[in-house]
């Protein structure tokens, strides 16, 4: 939730900043602007709704040259969506952007008194409070200390001062930053997107720690102004993968991309004795013996991905697993001890509700696993061990690839636990690993058959709501189908468990209402053939049947309106082939209305606050 940029160094800041925060525009797409210190004053602009009306504006009022600049891209919190609430935030000297929200900001707004605001954001407390410890005589460092022990709640803040224009200094506290280092330069940003065109060398921030970057390098301590403990890493993707790459959006992309992201998820997971190994996983077998209880916690489509997870995990291991939304887990008193395990999900690393469900479970001292797509994010960090998936960068708001690699992280994680407690033979861990191998190729059979799927987006562009029916893992399937099609075509679309559809939600079911049913495979007859029942019923009532079933299913194809197949898989896995036709559609459906699929209305990638 909104992004950041700064840059030091010999290029044209300005440039910099600008293509960073293109990099960053999914975090949030409210407003954009620009500031950096020019002859002794804060230069700046800033502009509401995207960064190319930043970029308009700054073509018809131009910004003199500096190696010194900082953006920012808005996901609103507090005040409108105007020019006035976009940062940067301007008091006297200082310039200041921010992420995150500041608690306590009508507080420290009644003590700043004389100070004359000229938004409503809850940000610009934080430059007038800088301002103000400027002009007492403190440097940018100690001011920016001095100000993050006055704030409350979650900050990312980076600000210049246009008296001391060498210098960028930034604080974070619950909110995303990493520093970029190239070769006399430095950038500091929400994501690495912002700096890969220029370096891949990062450096992982800790918590409550301040950085200073100078024409020398750069410099961390913490908010007491010890010593602070920091990772450098080198990012494992290049711009290339950050690009469209021809494709109109990033989601078609990254939808296309699935077979590629598989298959690097799981990559290099077997040793040489044919058993499954988990490198990240730093939690020791005896520790995963003695477990007797996971809870998966993650939040929208990442919560789908653990309610897959649930029913392999289970079936694999015999260990109740429960799935909890993040955002409802802390406040309800869960039952979390030693002996149970968290696994939280989550594509961005950053998901504010899922870190404070790993905070309140670490202080109950469960064992944290966290699957996660972002090195040198903040939730892995956090976590006692990590499973990353290998997406590479995921830039369309609605999340694809992280989906389909976040599956096969809980299938991994779900065998591997089968494998250390015995729960399954070496050979049948082998076996299933296999299966999973082969999902790439079938994923691509799926993709390679779009036609149909885009057809029915192209006839169904005038329709105002959408049902998606499953049962076991075909429900988690549903429910991620129908938010796709939510966050991107603004339309009613509701997933149900199909057994609880004549509990109420058959009085949905009119004449023609578009209805996509994902049939479990011929594998499990007796789930299977009560889901071609329940198509049977609501095909009686006039819907419009959209069945997913496995090739051959000439049951299925029969209930069908319109049949999409499937290549044939265990049951377990289909969530990954199944759930591939109705991201496609949802994002077909989107572009046929008009509406950026990138960046959906209200919506932001990363959401960091809670
Ligand atoms: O980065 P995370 O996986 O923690 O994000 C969780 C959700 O915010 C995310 O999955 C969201 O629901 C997506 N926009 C869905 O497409």
């Amino acid at each position: 939730m909104c992004g950041i940029v700064g840059y030091l160094g010999n290029r044209d800041g300005l440039d910099v900043v600008l293509s960073g925060l293109r990099r960053l525009e999914y975090r949030g797409y409210d407003s954009a602007g620009i500031a950096m210190p020019v002859d002794g004053s804060i230069e700046w602009r800033k502009k509401a709704g995207k960064i190319a009306n930043l970029a308009a504006a700054i073509e018809q009022d131009p910004l003199p040259g500096s190696g010194v600049a900082i953006g920012h891209t808005r996901w609103a919190t507090h005040g409108a969506p105007t020019d006035a609430n976009s940062h940067p935030h301007v008091a006297g000297r200082v310039a200041i952007v921010h992420n995150g929200i500041i608690e306590n900001h009508d507080a420290l707004r009644a003590e700043l008194d004389g100070a004359e605001f000229s938004s409503e954001t809850d940000s610009e407390v934080a430059a007038h409070l800088l301002g103000r410890e400027l002009d007492g005589g403190a440097g940018l460092v100690d001011a920016m200390r001095a100000v993050s022990t006055k704030l409350e709640g979650a900050f990312t803040l980076v600000a210049i001062d246009a008296q001391d224009p060498q210098r960028i200094v930034a604080a974070r506290r619950n909110s995303p930053l990493v520093v970029g280092k190239g070769d006399g330069e430095y950038f500091v940003a929400s994501d690495v997107a912002a700096f890969i065109e220029y370096t891949r060398d990062a450096v992982e921030l800790g918590q409550d720690q301040i950085v200073e970057i100078t024409p020398d390098g750069v410099s961390v301590t913490s908010f007491d102004g010890g010593p602070a403990q920091t990772k450098d890493f080198h990012v494992d993707w290049d711009l290339e993968a950050a690009q469209k790459q021809g494709f109109d959006w990033y989601m078609r992309k990254e939808i296309f991309e699935q077979p590629k992201a598989v298959a690097d998820t799981l990559l290099g997971r077997l040793n040489e004795r044919g058993e499954l190994v988990l490198d990240e996983l730093r939690i020791s077998p005896e520790t995963l013996r003695r477990i007797n209880k996971i809870v998966i916690v993650a939040a929208g489509t990442s919560f789908y991905a653990g309610l897959v997870a649930k029913y392999a995990i289970e079936h694999w291991t015999r260990i109740p697993c429960e799935v909890e939304l993040a955002s409802e887990f802390r406040y309800r008193d869960p039952i979390v001890d030693p002996m149970t395990l968290v696994v939280t999900i989550s594509q961005s690393g950053e998901t504010a509700d899922t870190l404070m469900a790993i905070r309140h479970a670490r202080e109950q001292h469960a064992k944290v696993v966290a699957i996660c797509n972002t090195n040198g994010a903040t939730i892995p960090r956090e976590s006692d061990a990590v499973i990353y998936t290998h997406a590479g960068p995921e830039i369309g708001v609605a999340s694809t690839k992280g989906f389909t690699t976040q599956l096969i992280a809980c299938y991994l994680l779900g065998l591997y636990l089968a494998q250390v407690r015995g729960m399954k033979y070496g050979d049948e861990v082998a076996g299933l690993l296999r299966e999973l191998e082969r999902m790439p190729e079938a994923m691509q059979g799926v993709l390679d058959n779009q036609q149909p799927i885009l057809d029915l987006a192209a006839e169904l562009v005038d329709e105002t709501s959408v049902l998606f029916l499953g049962r076991h893992v075909g429900y988690p399937v549903a429910l991620e189908g129908a938010l796709k099609l939510k966050e991107l075509a603004y339309i009613h679309a509701e997933g149900f468990a199909a057994g609880e559809l004549k509990h109420g939600p058959i009085a949905l079911v009119s004449q023609d209402l578009p209805m996509f049913i994902v049939v479990p495979p011929r594998g499990r007859d007796q789930l299977r053939d009560k889901v071609i029942s329940n198509i049977a019923e609501v095909r009686a009532r006039g819907a419009r049947t959209i069945v997913l079933a496995e090739a051959g299913d000439d049951d299925a194809r029969a209930q069908a309106s319109t049949f999409i197949e499937l290549p044939r898989v265990s049951t377990l896995l289909q969530p990954l082939l199944a759930i591939v036709p109705l991201q496609l559609f949802a994002c077909e459906l989107a572009t046929v209305k008009g509406h950026d699929v990138d960046q959906p209305r209200n919506l932001a990638k990363s959401v960091t606050v809670e």
